[in-house]
């Protein structure tokens, strides 16, 4: 059932335009954004929200940290759950619980949940399993309709985690009336054209395809960025480890002069999350640092960018989620390609299991 593709997960990377199209279906309305499983009443005596996740799940958690304190003007704390449960964490109910989990059955997040549920505070999943072990325990489910998710590397998953945040952040922004008529409108339309910048470019996937093979060596990669586009970066990262099996590492671009930078050369890869719409001369100024100590590098971006060692060009775009879910595309494709070269088992990497259902 790959339907003519080499793995599930390059069918997976393939159908996120379709899923995300989907998942916005009956909530992403005219002028407003619309969940019938949840109502005003989740945010009463709500004054923060603290999420739990693992892994990919918990990068769509930071992302959705910046959403959440930008456009709901809501207090957001982010942790992984394996730390957040021996933490002895001081939990208050003015603090709406939320975890995000593909599966739903990831043991270290379930046992969050459970802890949250204990104190008496209201919760939330993001999850894309109807009926798993979350959806059974949280007060309120919002599903994200990916659709069944093969491949071990999750793509899709993360993809339609990130929109329903990122609308979730939007519904409780209107709620709060933290925000505009012109800046919700503007969300809005951007949001709608997520699908449309998620369609695979055949030019881009070869130009990944192409790139790949001078990047199956070196001692290292640092994949940068800033904002959202730093968890992104960290997604990048971790997609190249889990099935290239190369070291790769994500970094808030502007903390590598305060350590990581002292192992730039020529083996050390740089890929540079480069946005036209967020930061663009703060992360400049970093991989031009980067690039005066002859680090290797490769920029994503739409802008041309003369010191990098290779370059993908990405579209110009009017918001930068959009820009994000676009580079989301280049980073899965480029470590699905690196993967490829080096002979390893795209869907099935070793060491690895779809849920870690165990502590
Ligand atoms: C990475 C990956 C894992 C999962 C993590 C959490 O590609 O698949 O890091 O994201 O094990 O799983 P869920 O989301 O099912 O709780």
């Amino acid at each position: 059932q790959k339907d003519g593709f080499r793995f599930f997960m390059e069918k997976e990377i393939y159908e996120q335009s379709d899923v995300v199209s989907d998942c916005m279906i009956g909530r992403l309305k005219d002028k407003e954004i619309n969940f019938d499983e949840i109502d005003s009443s989740i945010l009463e005596g709500i004054k923060e929200i603290k999420i739990c996740a693992c892994g990919t799940s918990f990068h769509a958690a930071i992302t959705s940290s910046y959403l959440f304190e930008r456009l709901s003007k809501i207090k957001c704390n982010v942790e992984v759950a394996s730390e957040f449960r021996y933490k002895d964490p001081l939990l208050t109910k003015d603090t709406l619980f939320v975890v995000i989990s593909q599966s739903g059955e990831t043991a270290d997040t379930l046992e969050a949940l459970k802890m949250a549920k204990k104190a008496g505070l209201k919760s939330l999943v993001i999850c894309n399993v109807n009926n798993s072990s979350m959806t059974r325990l949280a007060d309120y489910t919002i599903l994200t309709r990916a659709g069944i998710e093969k491949g071990v590397a999750s793509t899709k998953a993360f993809s339609t985690q990130t929109v329903v945040l990122w609308m979730l952040s939007l519904y409780f922004a209107k709620i709060k009336g933290s925000i505009d008529e012109q800046t919700l409108q503007k969300e809005l339309k951007a949001l709608r054209e997520v699908p449309k910048t998620l369609i695979v470019e055949s030019k881009l996937h070869e130009k990944c395809r192409r790139l790949s093979k001078r990047y199956l060596h070196g001692h290292g990669f640092f994949f940068i960025g800033r904002d959202v586009f730093y968890p992104l970066a960290l997604e990048g990262a971790l997609k190249l480890k889990e099935i290239s099996y190369l070291h790769a590492e994500g970094y808030p671009a502007g903390e590598m002069k305060h350590g990581p930078i002292a192992l730039a050369d020529p083996e050390l890869f740089t890929i540079a999350l480069m946005p036209e719409n967020m930061l663009y001369d703060k992360i400049k100024s970093n991989v031009e640092e980067l690039s005066a100590r002859d680090s290797t590098i490769c920029t994503i971006s739409p802008l041309d960018f003369e010191l990098s060692d290779d370059f993908i060009k990405t579209q110009k775009l009017e918001h930068y989620m959009l820009e994000f879910f676009e580079m989301l595309v280049v980073l899965q494709l480029l470590s699905m390609e690196i993967s490829i070269r080096l002979g390893n088992d795209v869907d099935m990497p070793r060491n690895l299991a779809k849920s870690v259902t165990v502590e």
